[in-house]
């Protein structure tokens, strides 16, 4: 569970939190071992190489399948004894390629509480619907859309003058303290799953 790979899409900055965490001591005990991003030329590209964290960038319109594209990200986290995989901003689905080998080790980040607002762009589709409460939560991944088993969940107000701006300002404030606290416990293994609840011990 300690060995960690952040598969991300774009820009980077709950990457760059999780890195933060793990600097400072607060990834309980679990290392950054590899970026993967399905887009190369993303800022969050670039964030790892400056950290100095390994990179796995693949095009998947290069590759014949998404499942050809994913068997060779599998082979790259086998080699490297990935324990646990945290999507940070990767906006793909998940084949069976990847979650059968790595069932109940994928987790992932959305800004909303799920399960409203599911798939792209849940931001402006909370601020659309007018929700007086919105949020962030962290899940398990199976093969739908934002679908699995929740982990954790923080609640903010949506105030009457937010902005797609000003209320991504506030999300992402909550993320990037909700997430490495969540990673922390699951590299910790005190993250447990029965059913669809979950269930995090203390320290
Ligand atoms: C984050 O807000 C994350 O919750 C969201 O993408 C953003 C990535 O930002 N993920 C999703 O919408 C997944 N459906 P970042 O690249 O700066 O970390």
């Amino acid at each position: 569970w300690s060995r960690i790979a952040v598969f991300a899409s774009g820009q980077g900055s709950n990457f760059a939190a999780l890195i933060a965490a793990e600097r400072v001591g607060l990834l309980g005990g679990g290392s950054i071992e590899l970026l993967v991003s399905d887009k190369p030329e993303a800022p969050v590209a670039q964030r790892a190489e400056e950290a100095g964290v390994s990179t796995l960038l693949l095009r998947p319109k290069e590759f014949a399948s998404r499942e050809l594209y994913e068997a060779e990200i599998v082979a790259e986290l086998q080699r490297r004894e990935i324990g646990l995989i945290v999507l940070a901003g990767y906006m793909r689905l998940i084949t069976p390629v990847l979650l059968t080998p790595y069932a109940g080790r994928i987790i992932n980040i959305h800004p909303s509480l799920l399960p409203a607002f599911a798939g792209k762009d849940a931001m402006g589709q909370a601020l659309d619907y007018g929700v007086k409460l919105t949020g962030v939560t962290v899940h398990f991944v199976d093969g739908g859309m934002d679908t699995g088993p929740v982990i954790a969940q923080r609640s903010l107000v949506v105030e009457d003058n937010d902005t797609a701006t000003s209320l991504a300002e506030r999300i992402h404030k909550v993320e990037y303290e909700l997430y490495p606290e969540v990673v922390a416990a699951l590299a910790a293994e005190r993250i447990g799953l029965v059913g669809r609840k979950t269930i995090i011990r203390e320290k």
